[in-house]
Order: structure tokens, then sequence, then C-alpha cells
């Protein structure tokens, strides 16, 4: 069923996606297996013993070093947060702005990037939208760089017509301009290979509970730990580099760690971090690249059978420029969600079209189950293939 691993056997690891045609990845993970069995040992060990804190706060450090693994990064860089829209509020508090100094974005961006950026505006920091065109690379920002510009944020991958844009040039060209590099790597992570230190990134944010499994409230933020300047706009104990151990607050010991940690504050979400470990065992054991290899393989399935019945992409097409396993078909969502929905297909109402997401457990027959959903109801409708 893929030339890329053992799809079946992936598969049997997430029970609800053998119950209904589950399509919606980009919305949130169905949860598999060692997901579960990570948060029940986490209440087990709670109920029976009341927590071995100790044990917990171990577990934490190893699902840094894994997600600094994954990052290609060092487990210092690695801040747990709550999810992406923290993750770039972080970020876009850190970055040493000034009043009439200006932020490079993408229209039509998610609104959780957007507005972290945005709400800068009450400091004087201007806010440029580029246009949103099938292919973002550095050639788009360009022209509206000037000697105010300090920062750019984009997505990796947008969530609204599956676009996988070139954040390697843009980062590239804000290396050797010497502007902040943010990315949100929600859309993309666990499904396309994220290196933050090929990408050239001042910070990446995400979520974790779509490609990396885990259910909501786990956020990630990586920082490129040679940028100093970035202070925490919020401190916390956990956030200095020396906690002091009579936990006596200090105001002439208030130095924030060395570390990505100068970004967290307080406990963590325990559940999450444990399951995200056991997630992330299962990504590496599959290879993120053959995830994206068999996500490509489905859409290109998706886009031949979409072009039988007739019906349109949104988003790019090439695999040059399209996310593996984000697909929006243009189909109002209005006439078709009650229809998937009746007929057991998981799918998402997007702007444009009804959006299709894959997860390392789809198969062919996902697709084809899909295929004759929309067959069967039929295209008379003007809009449908418009
Ligand atoms: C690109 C992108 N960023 C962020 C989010 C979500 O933000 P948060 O993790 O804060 O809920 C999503 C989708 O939910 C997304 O698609």
């Amino acid at each position: 069923m893929s030339r890329h691993y053992d799809v079946d056997a992936v598969r049997k690891e997430f029970p609800a996606v053998e119950r209904m045609v589950y399509l919606d990845s980009g919305f949130q993970t169905p949860l598999a297996r060692p997901v579960k069995a990570a948060i029940e040992l986490f209440l087990r060990e709670g109920f029976e013993t009341a927590g071995p804190k100790s044990v917990w706060l171990d577990r934490v450090e190893q699902t840094r070093a894994k997600v600094a693994r994954f990052l290609g990064v060092t487990a210092d860089e690695i801040a747990f947060t709550k999810n992406t829209s923290e993750s770039m509020n972080v970020a876009a508090n850190a970055l040493p702005l000034r009043a009439g100094d200006n932020v490079l974005m993408i229209h039509g961006d998610h609104p959780n990037n957007a507005y972290a950026f945005l709400h800068l505006q009450r400091k004087g920091v201007e806010v440029r939208f580029i246009p949103m065109t099938d292919v973002v690379d550095a050639d788009s920002f360009a022209p509206f760089i000037d000697e105010k510009t300090r920062a750019i944020s984009m997505s990796h991958v947008t969530f609204h017509a599956g676009h996988r844009f070139d954040i390697e040039s843009v980062g590239a060209m804000c290396t050797r301009k010497k502007l902040y590099f943010v990315v949100d790597v929600m859309q993309a992570i666990g499904v396309v290979p994220v290196n933050a230190t090929a990408i050239g990134a001042s910070f990446i944010g995400s979520g974790s509970h779509k490609g990396l499994l885990v259910p909501q409230g786990l956020g990630l933020l990586y920082w490129d730990k040679t940028l100093k300047e970035m202070e925490p706009a919020y401190l916390a104990a956990a956030s200095l580099a020396e906690i002091p151990d009579d936990l006596i607050a200090r105001a002439d010991r208030m130095a924030p760690s060395p570390a990505a940690r100068r970004f967290e504050l307080g406990n963590f979400n325990l559940p999450a971090v444990h399951a995200l470990g056991a997630s992330l065992d299962m990504i590496e054991q599959i290879g993120v690249q053959n995830i994206q290899n068999h996500c490509f393989d489905l859409g290109d399935h998706l886009i031949a059978r979409l072009d039988e019945l007739g019906v349109r992409l949104v988003g790019p097409r090439e695999r040059k420029h399209r996310a593996p396993h984000i697909y929006v078909i243009a189909l109002p969502a209005s006439d078709w969600l009650g229809h998937f929905e009746e007929n057991g297909v998981r799918v998402s109402p997007e702007r444009d079209g009804i959006r299709v997401s894959l997860g390392m457990f789809n198969t062919a027959t996902d697709i084809d189950r899909l295929i004759d959903v929309i067959r069967r109801r039929g295209l008379g409708r003007p809009s449908a293939a418009a």
C-alpha cells in the first residue's frame, strides 16, 4: 500500500481511522496507541503514587532532546509553550523592535501568526503584508524591504490551500540582510522535514496536535541561542539563569537563562510532553521523509482522480510548491460538508472549498472512498467544477 513503509501496520495504531475515512489531520490528529499509552502511564503514576515528579521532569528533558534532534538543533534551543499562538507571541515580543520598524508577513497567512505581530502596532511597529501567491520565496519579499525592515514572519505550509513556501530562500535572504526570521511550522511539522539550522530561522513556533500526533495544549519554540538580545516579555523562576535556592525572588539576580528555557513559564503540560516523547519515537521510526513521500504519492493519486472528475484543486499542484498532505478541492463547503459527514468522511471546510488533509496512516483506499462519495452525489452544481 506504500512504497515507503508498512502503512497497514501504522494504521493499526490509530483505531479511529478504521471507523471513518479520516482526511482531517490538518485540523487535528486522531490519537495513536503509543500516545494513549504515554498519557495513561502518567495518569496511573498520578493515581497510584501521586506522581514521581522528578521522573516526570526527566521525561520532559528527554522529550526536549528528541524535539531538538528532530529539528536539527540542540536541546538548549527548545522551549515548551502552550501552542503556536503562544510561540509566535513569545517571538514577536522578544524581537528588539522599535517604533517605526516594520515586519513583513504574507496576506492571508494564519491569523495566530498574524495577530502576534499586528499587536506590535500599539508600540508603533508597522506590519506590511505581501500578496499571497502560489509561490512565495525571497524574491516575493525583496521589493517590500526597506531600511526600517527588521523581520519576516511566515508559515512554512498554509492551512487553507496547502502551499509549501520556500522558507530556505527567505531564511538565506534574512541572514544576508540581517533580518530576523520567524517561521510557523504548525502545518508542516511531522510530515515535512524541518531543519531549523538549514532554514536559518531566529524562531520557529508550532503546536503539536496535527503532524506531531498529540492532543491540544502543547506548543514548541525553537530559538537561535546566539541571538542573546532576545529577552523574554514575561518572567518566572524557571526562566532565570539562576533560580534562588530559597525561592525568595531577588531583584538583583534576574538574568534570563542562556537557554530557550528563558521563554518558559512555570509548570509544564506533563501528560502532553510525555505523549510527544512517544509520538516522536513513532515518527522517527518511520522517518519523516518517508511520511512526506507517502503523502506526496497519495496527493498525486488524489489530483489524478480529481482531474478525472473535473474538480479543480485550489492550491499548487506541483510537488515543488505544494505541501505533501494538504489539498483543498473546489467544492463549496456549505454545499458539501454535510454530504461528507453523512457518508463518514471527515474533512474540513476552508476559505475556497473542502480541505482534505493526510496523515501517516492514510491509504489510497481512503482517497478512493472520498472520490466515490463525490461521484455518488454528482457534480450537477455549476460551482463544483468551477
Ligand atoms: C499555520 C497554523 N498556525 C497555527 C495554527 C494553530 O494555532 P494554535 O496552535 O495556537 O492553536 C494552525 C491551525 O490550527 C495553523 O494551521
